[in-house]
């Protein structure tokens, strides 16, 4: 397995991949790899084939924290993924230590699907995802990219931003892994201890009440999903909200087909899960 640090080696490799006429396959990720890494990992390895590459990036992007607290507490577990990776069969781990050069001035923004919900709570947020996934395409060139469906609206703007600035990417997306009482796996959940922990799963059985209540007025439902999750005492709820797939657009009825998105806070911890309803 390659490990790769310098923007310039990981494009000189990937121009080489690509001369070579060998499918690429990346898997960004912040590192601090855990089982729902893992099963994008082994989606993108399988996708690649004997001939083809897959490249696991790991970098912890500043530009798409808002909270400058947050971007220092996330979990940064670099030694360990390496071994998960190459345990995996990845053949290259890009982990650069910085991908902006001093003085960056350009980004990219998307203005209507990344306003609400995330874009709201975190203002610049989406603004820093699609430019630091815009810079590896550029440095990887994948052929496919794969991206889990935990981050819904992530995934919506990335394919907005693929399809109006026509990156050559086919984008694959991946279910999202759960702990056993359906909790979202998410590396934010090593900073959930004991009740905490507990209270989470009020997440997933928010999802399971709104799965069961197909059909209802949103309104009603938003109001008995946000009475349950803040039944517990650590627990408030940032959004939850039922919208059509595509557009992320509210909608009145939740119906089969729309997706469910919330937000919470779990004491210091946010959350996001979504879930097809
Ligand atoms: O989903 C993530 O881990 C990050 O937002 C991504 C796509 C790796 C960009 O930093």
């Amino acid at each position: 397995m390659k490990n790769l640090t310098s923007p310039q080696t990981m494009q000189r490799h990937s121009r080489r991949w690509q001369r070579d006429g060998r499918r690429v396959v990346l898997v960004p990720t912040m590192g601090a790899l855990h089982e729902g890494h893992l099963s994008l990992i082994r989606r993108a390895r399988k996708l690649a084939g004997e001939d083809g590459v897959t490249v696991v990036s790991v970098y912890v992007n500043p530009t798409q924290f808002n909270d400058p607290k947050d971007f220092k507490k996330y979990p940064r577990t670099l030694a360990a993924d390496k071994e998960l990776c190459r345990a995996e069969g990845v053949d290259a781990v890009f982990a650069p230590l910085t991908l902006y050069p001093v003085g960056a001035s350009v980004g990219i923004e998307e203005n209507d699907l990344a306003l609400q919900f995330e874009g709201e709570h975190r203002p610049g947020h989406f603004a820093g995802v699609m430019t630091v996934v815009a810079k590896l395409f550029h440095l990887v060139q994948p052929t496919e990219a794969v991206f889990g469906e935990k981050d819904f609206q992530q995934v919506a703007v990335i394919r907005r931003m693929i399809r109006d600035l026509d990156f050559p990417v086919r984008l694959i997306l991946v279910p999202t892994a759960r702990e056993v009482d359906g909790l979202a796996m998410s590396s934010r959940n090593v900073r959930l201890k004991g009740r905490l922990r507990e209270q989470a799963s009020v997440l997933p059985a928010a999802i399971r009440l709104a799965k069961e209540s197909v059909s209802d007025s949103v309104e009603g439902l938003k109001r008995r999903l946000k009475r349950l999750m803040e039944a517990q005492p650590d627990v408030s709820v940032d959004y939850v909200e039922v919208v059509d797939a595509d557009s992320l657009r509210p909608v009145r009825k939740a119906v089969r087909g729309t997706r469910l998105l919330l937000a919470a806070r779990v004491g210091p911890v946010r959350l996001i899960d979504n879930s097809a309803l």
